[in-house]
């Protein structure tokens, strides 16, 4: 079994969504995945994923309602077989609290592969509905390329 920890800045809105439709993906494809998410900020921990994210999951058929927010922790780098950022940001602030030989590949959820660049998965948080649409769509098409390959 495969350990996935999707993670933003505050674990409401886009990695909610990733988890969220890593779990559709896997499901469909028959993959065995287990998948959490995770903030590296602690402003919302305990909350729901935002509004916006469990309504335009809803929309494909996704419930992300289940979920509440938590910090990540030193514990999910060997926990975990990947740690997927949302942004370079995220990246940066995971690479620092990384202890030293531990066991997950921390890397950009867009970009884990050579050659290879979807882009940062930008924060919805402050803007309107069509970014968390774009939000979706970006994090289906990286997933879908993430789970083609993440199992070499
Ligand atoms: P997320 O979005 O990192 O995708 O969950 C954000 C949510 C909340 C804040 C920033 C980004 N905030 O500043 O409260």
């Amino acid at each position: 079994m495969m350990k996935v920890l999707a993670v933003c800045l505050g674990n409401i809105c886009r990695s909610p969504a990733a988890q969220g439709i890593l779990e559709h993906l896997a499901r469909e494809k028959g993959l065995d995945l287990q998948v959490e998410s995770s903030g590296t900020a602690a402003y919302h921990v305990g909350k729901l994923p935002d509004a916006r994210s469990i309504k335009i999951l809803k929309s494909v058929g996704i419930d992300i309602t289940q979920q509440r927010a938590r910090q990540v922790c030193v514990e999910d780098f060997n926990e975990f077989d990947w740690i997927v950022a949302m942004d370079s940001e995220n990246l940066t602030n995971l690479k620092h609290i990384q202890p030293l030989n531990s066991k997950a590949k921390v890397v950009m959820f867009g970009r884990y592969r050579n050659g290879i660049d979807f882009g940062e998965v930008d924060d919805p948080y402050y803007g309107g509905d069509l970014g968390f649409e774009a939000m979706k769509d970006q994090l289906f098409t990286i997933a879908e390329d993430f789970l083609a390959n993440a199992y070499e």
